[in-house]
């Protein structure tokens, strides 16, 4: 009912617009004097954590973005081994699994199936399962060894939005614990990594407040018939999420890329007015990606292609190349995934929206995959 969307036009929209709350919520209680505490690891000793040798993380869909995202940040402040896989596939290929392999579930329901059937095994298989979940009480979380819940509050659309950013969240706080435990940053970084993160909500509210010209650049590209996305690191899940987000809202072929992967097969797939989402890296990133990426924009510039660029504030170097650049606030690296996935979910939804389509409830699709 309208009331129960709370003025908005749809559940889609209004979670879209609770993702600072989502963060906020996830995050509060569990920062404690630039240390994270989380009371539900308690089954976790310290011990154990310094005993892990390796953490595989398994998901479905849009979680499993999260996890992607999560990787890079685990793997940088703990120094612990991080794959992530489909659920699916993960149970039916005999993983290798001990007791020193933490099995890291994701999941807004709780209830996938396919998640569900894959920490059963790992347990079987004598791993340690921790579940990011949203839904009190859900079934995963009951299965698991412990559960680190996401706040992000009840999630109704069926394409997954606040609940994906409240993941990164969660998982992010559990990668600086277990940094902590672990000894691999120094007090100085962790906090320097904990007010980034406690900056997010704020940052998220500024770029829901620049809406707008995603929204126009949605009703312009109603006719689009396929559109290309490309990122690097930490924005590379990004790019698949934002793939994402377009098939399943407004029924258009999508693909999400790793920039670098260009040259090695997608270039052939740019022709005039190609329209390509870029997530730009910041040019203040250690790893020197950002020229990388600004050249792959020129590359398929050449080719025709529409970019459209995803760049932080102030970043001029993409300007002579760009159609058109969405502007994210200042962030380090690693948290910029969770702002730049913010105009990629608002400019799928306007377009679904623009063709006439359900967002909330897209053909085919349902909120919680509850058979294999
Ligand atoms: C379904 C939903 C997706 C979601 C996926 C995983 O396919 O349509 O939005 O990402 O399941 O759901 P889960 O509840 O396990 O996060």
């Amino acid at each position: 009912s309208a009331a129960e969307k709370g003025g908005w036009s749809s559940f889609m929209r209004k979670e879209v617009s609770e993702q600072p709350e989502a963060v906020a919520n996830t995050l509060r209680g569990r920062i404690v004097d630039d240390e994270v505490v989380i009371p539900e690891l308690a089954s976790f000793g310290d011990d154990e954590l310094r005993s892990i040798r390796r953490i595989t993380v398994i998901a479905c869909g849009t979680a499993a973005y999260a996890g992607m995202v999560a990787k890079y940040a685990i793997e940088q402040w703990s120094r612990v081994p991080v794959e992530v896989e489909l659920s699916h596939e993960f149970r039916y290929r005999e993983p290798v699994l001990d007791e020193h392999t933490l099995v890291v579930s994701i999941s807004q329901s709780g209830e996938t199936m396919d998640t569900l059937m894959a920490v059963k095994y790992a347990r079987e298989q004598g791993a340690r399962t921790i579940s990011i979940c949203n839904t009190q009480g859900a079934t995963i979380p009951r299965e698991s060894d412990a559960v680190v819940y996401t706040h992000a509050g009840p999630e109704v659309a069926v394409a997954s939005t606040k609940a994906f950013v409240a993941q990164i969240a969660a998982l992010y706080l559990f990668g600086l614990h277990l940094a902590r435990v672990r000894g691999t940053l120094s007090a100085t970084e962790l906090a320097t990594q904990l007010a980034e993160l406690q900056a997010v909500p704020e940052k998220l509210q500024a770029v829901l407040g620049e809406a707008e010209k995603v929204e126009q650049l949605a009703h312009w590209m109603a006719d689009t018939r396929s559109v290309l996305f490309l990122g690097r690191h930490v924005g590379f899940p990004i790019a698949m999420e934002g793939a994402l987000k377009l098939k399943e809202l407004a029924y258009i072929h999508a693909e999400g890329f790793a920039a670098g992967e260009l040259k090695h097969g997608p270039i052939a797939l740019i022709e005039p007015g190609q329209p390509v989402f870029v997530v730009v890296p910041s040019p203040r990133g250690s790893a020197n990606l950002h020229p990388k990426v600004v050249s792959n924009i020129q590359e398929i510039r050449a080719r025709g292609a529409r970019v459209i660029a995803i760049a932080e504030a102030g970043d001029a170097a993409v300007l002579p190349f760009a159609d058109e650049v969405l502007r994210i606030p200042l962030a380090a690296p690693l948290f910029e995934p969770l702002l730049a996935v913010v105009p990629l979910q608002i400019f799928a939804m306007e377009l679904a929206q623009a063709k006439g389509l359900d967002v909330d409830q897209p053909r085919n699709l349902a909120k919680s995959v509850t058979v294999e």
